[in-house]
């Protein structure tokens, strides 16, 4: 082999070796090549395996080229090395660090569904009449549901409502909030300002306006002296706190039993569905069920009235089917926020 023929060899090998140097992209790669090209069974090795059959003369010329060749790609090495960690690093950073000012996941928010919702703003209006919120029980006796308010068994009226009775003699589902006023007059002295929420229930067929099951507030003052002019100056006030301060009252004659006299109540707030619509039923507690509460009709006068929360629900926030109430879906709670 001659010097010249070497020397060739020796230079390509450094050119060729910068260039796929620089064409390496990761530090593995670049491992891989330093080895291949510098190492005990790389590429300068076997070149150099030709010197033996040089002159010694020439021998030592060889071994300083050899050396700068090495030098050169060890160097190429270690710039390219540099650049490809830096690169490396950084997109490392990239992908694994958090940036503490970016916004944090939003969580899901609740919301109170539109039954209590509802009943919690008649709380909130009623509270500001100095009324408290009780509740009654929804296992009901046939005696308070119906005897006490002056519904006697066998009596027409007990069509009104469609009930559900249970196995055991006398017990039923309430079919209204009204036996809580029994029990609250029972249980407390006048002068009485209670309202009265709770779920009853009804033999119903069901459809979007009926339901077997449903949300009424009672509500019940006695004191004295109490009139039909505070009745409808209350209720004037509930249905401007639920429906907005436009909104106008009708009263007009109603019939229950434990009423006299009883009136019907319709709300009318304007805007496009211009109407009337009747939201609850009420009047002055009947002599009979005062006494049957304990409470002296001769000293004390009271009245009550009784709103379904559900019909209330659906006007205060335009929803058609009462049925959607009992869904569960979440879109129509969403949708309320
Ligand atoms: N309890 C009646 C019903 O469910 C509603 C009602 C009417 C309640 C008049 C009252 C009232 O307190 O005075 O149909």
């Amino acid at each position: 082999m001659e010097l010249a023929a070497l020397e060739k060899q020796l230079r390509t090998l450094q050119t060729e070796s910068i260039a796929k140097i620089g064409a390496a992209e990761t530090s593995a790669a670049l491992d891989e090549l330093g080895s291949s090209l510098l190492g005990k069974r790389g590429a300068l090795t076997d070149l150099l395996r030709g010197i033996g059959a040089l002159s010694a003369e020439d021998r030592p010329k060889i071994g300083a080229i050899a050396n700068e060749v090495r030098a050169a790609i060890d160097a190429a090495l270690s710039d390219r090395r540099g650049a490809a960690g830096a690169a490396e690093l950084s997109a490392l950073i990239a992908a694994e660090s958090t940036d503490p000012t970016a916004p944090g996941p939003l969580p899901q928010l609740g919301s109170l569904h539109p039954i209590p919702e509802t009943i919690a703003a008649i709380a909130r209006i009623m509270a500001s009449f100095g009324f408290t919120v009780a509740e009654g029980q929804e296992v009901e006796d046939d005696v308070t549901n119906f005897q006490l308010l002056n519904i006697p068994e066998d009596h027409p009226s007990r069509d009104l409502w469609d009930t559900l009775y249970l196995r055991e003699p006398g017990r039923l589902l309430r079919t209204h909030t009204s036996p809580g006023q029994i029990r609250t007059m029972r249980a407390v002295q006048p002068p009485i300002r209670v309202i009265l929420p709770g779920r009853c229930f009804r033999y119903e067929a069901v459809d979007a306006s009926h339901g077997f099951e449903f949300h009424q507030v009672e509500g019940l003052l006695v004191d004295r002296g109490t009139t039909l002019a505070d009745l409808k100056g209350i209720l004037d006030e509930l249905a401007r706190g639920l429906f907005g301060p436009s909104t106008r009252t009708r009263f007009r004659p109603g019939y229950y039993p434990f009423t006299e006299p009883s009136v019907a109540v319709d709300v009318s707030w304007g805007g496009a569905k211009d109407g009337w619509m009747t939201i609850l039923g009420a009047g002055m507690v009947h002599p009979i069920v005062l006494e049957n509460g304990g409470i002296d009709p001769e000293t004390h006068q009271g009245f009550a009235f009784g709103l379904g929360v559900e019909r209330i629900a659906m006007l205060r926030h335009e929803i058609p089917d009462l049925r959607a109430f009992l869904e569960n879906d979440l879109r129509m709670l969403r949708g309320l926020r």
